[in-house]
């Protein structure tokens, strides 16, 4: 009792973006390297991705790696954090199965992701439909209680995802109290650990569109190259009132800015100095309310912010690019490190699906209880 547990994770249906790494990556391996976890679970949901996918599953196999990838070159270092594939973790499905008896349809109804999620992918309530979208897929309907059972499988008392994630906490919560009260005290009631900063807690596409997201194609990929990031950026939407560079912008709303907030390290305006130097007017910066506020007097044009995004951007990227393409010529060790993780994983959750069975009295062949229930058993027909 009283250890600090990390699990979180992704669906492997894409490479991770820059979305991802402020709402979440970026935060996960600060707690890696603070020391302060005992113990820190990172996984591949496939199981979960599968809901949605069920049709397509060479989709997600690919994505397996290509999720390993960004996560090792990003930083989570198998040496310190267990990184593991969801489906190769069968006891999951025995927990998820135990919970499907505390959740009721109506709550389920309820959760505000997932009812965004099914209006996204066009599942319909016309279930006389041939169309295959028409109706939800149960499994998919159902993925907050899985989710329930992959975060209380490792005892987790912290889960840092973005904020779409909250309803699935919350539900976790409520299953965790539920069965505390109803079986005995045996799971541990998690934390959300949420970004700190507004820009982080949901990212907007590099068009400006309220998410960053594979199907609207307006994602920086954490593997994007310095020619594609930097092509994305020159595109990125700033203020469309900003059409004179003498004119006054606006930094609300401003991609542009929105992404600096989210990015830019005090350290950068040293670093960069030379993106604010122009043929015409040059700057000296220090701090991004000092941009900010150039920008809103006018003068400063969105060329000379998107340089030094572009520069904030890559300074983070590259190192993850150097890795990455270590990573991508050593694919055996990539997979032996989801293996081993697979197998560590396994043996946690083994020990709380077996806390959960004695809790809920169905255990019958533990040590012992054979016996005990033998001798019960024996005594009501002979006694
Ligand atoms: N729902 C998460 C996502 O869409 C993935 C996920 C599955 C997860 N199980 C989890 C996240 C448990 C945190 C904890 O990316």
């Amino acid at each position: 009792m009283g250890k600090k547990i990390i699990l979180t994770g992704d669906r492997p249906t894409g490479r991770l973006h820059i979305g991802h790494y402020v709402g979440s990556l970026r935060r996960r391996v600060e707690l890696q390297n603070s020391g302060e976890f005992d113990k820190i679970f990172i996984m591949i949901a496939d199981a979960q991705a599968l809901t949605d996918n069920a049709d397509n599953p060479e989709k997600v196999r690919q994505n397996i790696i290509e999720v390993a990838l960004d996560y090792m070159s990003a930083g989570l270092d198998p040496e310190k954090s267990t990184l593991f594939i969801q489906s190769q973790v069968s006891e999951l499905t025995e927990l998820d199965f135990f919970y499907q008896n505390l959740v009721t349809v109506q709550r389920l109804q309820r959760n505000p992701t997932v009812k965004q999620e099914i209006k996204l992918r066009g599942y319909s309530d016309d279930t006389e439909g041939t169309d295959n979208k028409a109706g939800t897929p149960v499994g998919f309907f159902c993925y907050p209680i899985s989710q329930a059972a992959d975060i209380t499988a490792f005892k987790a008392t912290t889960v840092p995802v973005g904020e779409d994630q909250e309803p699935m906490i919350e539900q976790t919560r409520e299953i965790v109290r539920k069965f505390n009260s109803v079986y005995g005290p045996t799971l541990v009631e998690p934390e959300i650990l949420l970004p700190d900063n507004a820009a982080c807690l949901r990212l907007p596409g590099t068009d400006g569109k309220a998410k960053m997201s594979k199907s609207l194609g307006n994602c920086i990929y954490l593997s994007d190259s310095a020619e594609e990031v930097w092509a994305k950026v020159k595109s990125m939407y700033t203020d469309p009132g900003h059409l004179q560079v003498s004119d006054p912008g606006k930094v609300e709303g401003n991609t542009v800015f929105t992404y600096l907030d989210a990015f830019c390290k005090p350290e950068h305006f040293e670093k960069f100095a030379s993106c604010f130097v122009g043929k015409k007017v040059s700057f000296e910066f220090h701090s991004l309310d000092e941009v900010k506020a150039q920008y809103r007097a006018g003068g400063l044009g969105d060329m000379m912010i998107k340089n030094f995004l572009n520069a904030v951007l890559n300074d983070i990227l590259e190192p993850m690019r150097t890795r990455r393409h270590e990573l991508e010529q050593n694919i055996p060790y990539v997979y032996e490190v989801l293996r081993k993780g697979s197998e560590v994983a396994r043996a946690a959750a083994a020990e709380t699906l077996a806390d959960v069975k004695r809790a809920m009295r169905i255990n019958y062949f533990d040590e012992g209880v054979l016996e005990e229930l033998i001798k019960e058993q024996t005594e009501k027909y002979q006694g």
